[in-house]
């Protein structure tokens, strides 16, 4: 299998080889770290050997699990948050048609508890009402409010709409093996559970049944992705591939330049919400202690029409890091046309692709030229086996760049904040001394 790669060329420029050259031993210590376990935050590296140790067995158990919901339900609703929800959202995006939605098809996934939207969740069991549903309901914590919420209220549809017996069967619950309000309930209603191991934190989750459920549920290969990611930890924890340690390396020296952002760049709207998945695992990892680059995104061509601007002209703070997708799955070319009245035949003949790679080309070379430095992904293809090996590297290049940054990347003490302030609103038994405390402020 072909190794994604980074390119690095691009950078050079706003920071030279020899400044990334000069991060090799801060890195390489980094790696180590990750295996010896000797950095900071070492109780949450549960993921680092995780898709070589995964046993078939779970594999085979979590796709019978998946065929028993499709066989059972029309939509399957996945309720989390944060790292409970974002890898799977963004495999199963990477990998569907785009108009998965609007066509009939087999079992659709659908996404809750991901806000407290009350329209969206009213809209949500509207959508339901008439359909035979099933729900995965993921919490590593078992305690996150608005999965809570999602959960409490879909629950009691279908419960309404088929008994609880009936509905037990169509509920799996993934949560801590012990603790948390989740397997209390799950152990008390008999839901078939999995457990989110003690060692791999939220965002660190997606190859866990947190992320592979979904994505069997939604039709797609989790055996292949597993094999992507084992390739890819493989490579990375052998040293035969250093595109983790390259672009860990290189984003930090960017960051000593002064580059305090960096936008992750994709030309196929179906890794939008990889953005998303990555920009909580770079944000959660690094933003702490005063320190770490802010995790943008855009989706090209589309956002150069509104993000384009600043991003050419606005303040040299920035730094991009394009992912360039090799092959499209689908050949389309543009027709000739006789008239040309829309003067397009220049690129009659030619592939949708092609036109989208030189914006691609076009895009880097001048964002290159207006002081934006660019690393490149190469990714050969939107398939399992490839999204695996890029969620390794970059789940990989996340751990070794915060400990370049020195910074403990696998916790989140800064996401307490709001909802601390949000219990004591709520006057959650408890929370009084809060309560008070907020009062005085409003
Ligand atoms: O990365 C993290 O740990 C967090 O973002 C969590 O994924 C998120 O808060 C959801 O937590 P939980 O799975 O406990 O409901």
């Amino acid at each position: 299998m072909e190794k994604i790669q980074v390119v690095t060329k691009g950078v050079l420029g706003s920071v030279s080889q020899a400044d990334i050259d000069a991060l090799e031993s801060e890195g390489k210590k980094s790696l180590a770290k990750l295996t010896d376990g000797s950095g900071a935050g070492n109780d949450f590296l549960g993921w680092v050997k995780l898709p070589q140790e995964t046993p078939a067995a779970l594999i085979d158990d979590i796709n019978a699990t998946a065929a028993q919901l499709r066989d059972l339900c029309e939509v399957v609703v996945a309720i989390g948050i944060g790292g409970s929800y974002l890898g799977a959202k963004a495999v199963i995006e990477a990998l569907s048609n785009s108009f998965a939605a609007y066509q009939p098809a087999a079992t659709k996934v659908v996404f809750a508890g991901q806000n407290i939207g009350e329209d969206y969740l009213a809209e949500l069991q509207e959508f339901l009402k008439d359909k035979k549903f099933g729900i995965i309901v993921i919490s590593k914590s078992g305690t996150t409010t608005e999965p809570a919420i999602a959960f409490r209220i879909l629950k009691e549809q279908l419960e309404a709409q088929l008994g609880r017996e009936e509905a037990n069967k169509r509920i799996v619950a993934i949560t801590d093996a012990k603790r948390g309000a989740l397997r209390s309930l799950a152990t008390t209603e008999g839901y078939k559970t999995y457990v989110i191991e003690d060692n791999v934190g939220g965002r660190f989750s997606v190859l866990t049944p947190v992320g592979l459920l979904p994505i069997a549920v939604a039709g797609f290969d989790i055996r292949a992705l597993m094999e992507g990611a084992t390739a890819m930890a493989n490579a990375t924890l052998s040293g035969k591939c250093d595109a983790a340690l390259t672009y860990a390396m290189t984003r930090n020296a960017l960051y000593r330049a002064g580059k305090k952002i960096e936008i992750l760049v994709n030309y196929n709207p179906k890794l939008h919400f990889f953005g998303e998945w990555w920009k909580q695992l770079y944000g959660e990892s690094e933003g702490k202690d005063g320190k770490g680059i802010f995790p943008a995104a855009v989706d090209n061509t589309t956002d150069l029409h509104s993000m384009g601007q600043w991003i050419q002209e606005g303040e040299r703070t920035i730094f991009e890091t394009v992912i360039s997708v090799g092959s499209t799955e689908r050949e389309l070319r543009i027709p000739s046309d006789e008239a040309n009245l829309d003067g397009l035949n220049y690129i009659a003949g030619k592939r949708v692709d092609e036109v989208n790679k030189m914006a691609e080309l076009g895009t880097r070379i001048a964002h290159i030229d207006g002081g934006v430095p660019n690393i490149q992904i190469l990714l050969p293809a939107l398939t399992e086996q490839y999204l695996g090996q890029l969620i390794y590297f970059f789940e990989a290049g996340c751990g070794i760049s915060g400990y370049i940054l020195d910074v403990n990347p696998f916790n989140q003490p800064g996401v307490e904040a709001y909802k601390s302030n949000m219990f004591a609103l709520l006057e959650k038994p408890g929370y009084e001394k809060e309560t008070e405390a907020i009062r005085a402020k409003l």
